[in-house]
């Protein structure tokens, strides 16, 4: 097992003014058999803006993020990459520059970090990763820590470049002493759109600018952290309740 803690130097302090796709979803509606599981939900995601989506188990995230990624289907409601459908399988977005990151990290348990990201994408540059792959070694994927582990899916994804990046749950799973680390590691990204599926509240009022509440299927606000924090009603439904990374 690595127990190297993620470097701090990942990033610079101050968070860069980042190129990135809009992404656009409008009255998206999703059931599953007779259950609604999201209502007429609309949400921009502005270039270049990290925008994070909250809101309490069971509110219809995880479902959000997979009808953008095309893993699940709407059964009404669109979603437009920078005012054009996008629509298709998930290998066909991808394509056009949305790249989606899993709640539980998919890293091959053999392969070493170095290996996984040549695979993942081979004509790459990864001399600015040198500091963390050379620390890395040859520690195979199934003894990483989970930090790491998050960080080598994380940069296998941004390595493809994707104009608007959508993680789940980032921080599940890992240590507090390492979600700094992964705060610094996305603001340092000099690209793209981020939309962020996350539970823990102090790293969304870290990495946020701005931030969306759903419930019961529904979108109910979209502010800024503060603002959000301050909101009677996410007050109510969501900050009384324990997160958990679910
Ligand atoms: N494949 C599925 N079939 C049937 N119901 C599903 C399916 N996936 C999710 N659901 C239901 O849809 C609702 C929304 O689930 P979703 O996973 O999107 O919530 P979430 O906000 O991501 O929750 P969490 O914070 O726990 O991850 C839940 O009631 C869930 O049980
Ligand atoms: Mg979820």
């Amino acid at each position: 097992m690595s127990t190297a803690a993620l470097p701090e130097t990942l990033a610079p302090a101050a968070a860069p003014a980042r190129d990135g796709g809009a992404l656009a979803c409008r009255d998206v509606s999703v059931a599953f058999g007779p259950t609604l599981v999201l209502e007429d939900v609309s949400l921009d995601v502005r270039p270049g803006e990290v925008h994070v989506l909250i809101g309490p188990n069971g509110a219809g995230k995880t479902t959000l993020a997979n009808v953008i990624s095309g893993h699940v289907s709407a059964r009404a409601g669109s979603v437009t990459l920078d005012g054009v459908p996008l629509s298709g399988p998930p290998h066909r977005r991808a394509r056009r520059g949305l790249g989606r990151k899993f709640q539980i990290p998919r890293v091959f348990p053999r392969l070493s970090a170095r290996e996984q990201l040549e695979l993942a994408a081979p004509d790459a540059d990864v001399s600015g990763l040198e500091p963390q792959l050379r620390e890395l070694g040859d520690t195979p994927g199934a003894e990483l820590s989970h930090g790491w582990r998050q960080w080598v899916e994380l940069q296998m994804v941004l390595l493809q470049r994707p104009s608007v990046i959508v993680l789940d749950e980032p921080t599940a799973g890992m240590p507090r002493s390492e979600r700094g680390a992964l705060a610094n590691a996305i603001e340092a990204v000099p690209f793209g759109s981020f939309l962020v599926v996350e539970h823990d509240l102090d790293f969304v009022a870290r990495i946020a600018d701005r931030v969306s509440f759903m419930h019961n299927g529904r979108l109910l606000r979209t502010g800024r952290f503060a603002e959000l924090a301050g909101d009677p009603l996410v007050r109510e439904a969501y900050m009384g309740t324990s997160a958990h990374a679910g």
